[in-house]
């Protein structure tokens, strides 16, 4: 039995270290990227307080296409550079966004997300993929959070 929850109130800092000790230790030895994936979705949406999505867009051609997710059906595919997800990938670059409805082209698939974090997964200098956290809250992201997804992405780099 996997029992990776942590206890209600622990600070960020902690959180995310717990965090990334699971996903290494859920996905190491594991060559399956779906499955991968699909954990590492199951734990961030444990781990990591008010969220209503979390989970993967793969990079396929020149689009983003739909992963293993925790959340409300999703949009599938997302054109390189379009939305938050797209200028994720575009740019190779993390979005921290704290008020989706300001951001150009956001794309609405739900429309209780009111702030959102994307950080791509790089592999050999490409982007293979996003995660995506959404929020109803407003601003529900900071560079903490950021740092922490990042380091989750560098763990996966080799596993998805
Ligand atoms: N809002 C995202 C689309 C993906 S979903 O929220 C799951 C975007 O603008 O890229």
């Amino acid at each position: 039995m996997f029992d990776f929850r942590p206890e209600p109130g622990t600070p960020k800092p902690e959180t995310y270290r717990q965090l990334l000790e699971a996903a290494e230790a859920l996905t190491a030895g594991e060559p399956d990227a779906v499955a991968n994936m699909a954990n590492v979705a199951a734990l961030m949406w444990d781990f990591l307080p008010e969220l209503n999505w979390a989970g993967f867009y793969r990079v396929i051609d020149d689009e983003l296409v739909l992963g293993p997710f925790m959340g409300r059906p999703a949009c599938i595919r997302i054109p390189v550079g379009q939305g938050v997800c797209g200028r994720a990938a575009g740019d190779g670059a993390t979005q921290l966004v704290e008020d989706v409805h300001s951001f150009p082209g956001h794309i609405a698939c739900d429309s209780t997300t009111n702030s959102e974090l994307v950080v791509p997964v790089m592999r050999d200098g490409s982007v293979i993929a996003v995660i995506d956290l959404d929020s109803p809250a407003r601003g529900r992201f900071d560079a903490e959070d950021a740092a922490g997804i990042e380091a989750l992405a560098r763990i996966l780099a080799e596993r998805i």
